[in-house]
């Protein structure tokens, strides 16, 4: 098992990636921390499925004092925080539409949760990570290389996320904490359904427009991200940090 005893914090894991990552997580052997605004109860059922163990702690990541006593939690509950999945976003509830008509409020209000929250959830694990080392992992999206139209607060707030992970990545090496990003193409997650649908904008569903442009044709599921999420939370990545690697089946590649 390649995370044995090890406790990991997953935002956003009560469904879609997150809730993949957590039972992924948990068949390694990872004891599992669900942060995420919206009941954790699914997943703590998964978590225990896998055989493992999961707290959940209703957090919401654009709140940084809710961030700060969910790693207390969590710490309190398993004594130890090795890993930090910063999953959590605003993102099936998006309609896209003209950038004329996205008011300002609407565009901080993803910062604050997409690129804030991160943020929060770092400084949040750093003092129970930074005598012993870690991991970090931030998701951002392939949406930041695409340029996908209807929604730039979104795009924006993952590309910061991206400039986030360099940065942490500096000031968090001298600490053995590594900081990576993955960034999905779209996925079939309980949020990437429901964004699909309720798209504004006169596009065709999203695989439609997308297959033909990705190299591997085929729909992307939660479980595909797992095995990237696992290699970057191991040892086996130890030489790498501050690094994004981009999840979709090669769309961007043209
Ligand atoms: N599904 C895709 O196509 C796709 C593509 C690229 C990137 N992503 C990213 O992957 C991650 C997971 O997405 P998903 O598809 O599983 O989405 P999802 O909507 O299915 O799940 C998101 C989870 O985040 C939680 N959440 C939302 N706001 C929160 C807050 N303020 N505090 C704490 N939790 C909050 C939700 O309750 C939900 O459980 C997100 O960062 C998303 O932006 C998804």
């Amino acid at each position: 098992m390649r995370l044995k005893d090890k406790i990991a914090i997953i935002t956003g894991a009560s469904q879609g990636i997150g809730a993949a990552f957590a039972a992924g997580f948990a068949k390694e052997g990872a004891k599992i921390v669900i942060a995420d605004i919206s009941d954790g109860a699914k997943t703590v059922k998964k978590v225990a499925d896998a055989g493992s163990e999961a707290l959940f702690v209703k957090t919401d990541v654009s709140k940084e004092p809710e961030c700060m006593a969910m790693a207390k939690a969590a710490y309190d509950k398993f004594g130890s925080i090795d890993i930090l999945i910063n999953n959590a976003a605003v993102f099936a509830n998006i309609v896209l539409k003209p950038f004329t008509e996205l008011s300002s409020e609407e565009f901080k209000k993803v910062i604050e949760i997409n690129t804030s929250g991160v943020f929060h959830c770092i400084k949040a694990v750093f003092p129970y990570m930074k005598e012993k080392g870690g991991k970090i992992v931030n998701i951002s999206s392939a949406s930041i290389l695409e340029g996908i139209p209807g929604m730039p607060h979104y795009v924006a707030s993952k590309g910061a996320v991206m400039a986030l992970t360099r940065c942490m990545a500096r000031e968090l090496g001298d600490f053995r904490i590594n900081v990576n990003t993955i960034a999905p193409g779209f996925t079939h997650s309980e949020g990437g359904d429901q964004f699909d649908r309720g798209k504004a904008l006169p596009l065709p569903p999203l695989d439609e427009l997308q297959l033909q442009g990705r190299c591997i044709k085929r729909p992307s599921m939660p479980e595909d991200l797992v095995g990237l999420a696992l290699f970057l939370s191991t040892n086996d990545s130890a030489f790498i940090t501050g690094q994004m690697i981009v999840h979709d089946g090669g769309l961007s590649l043209h």
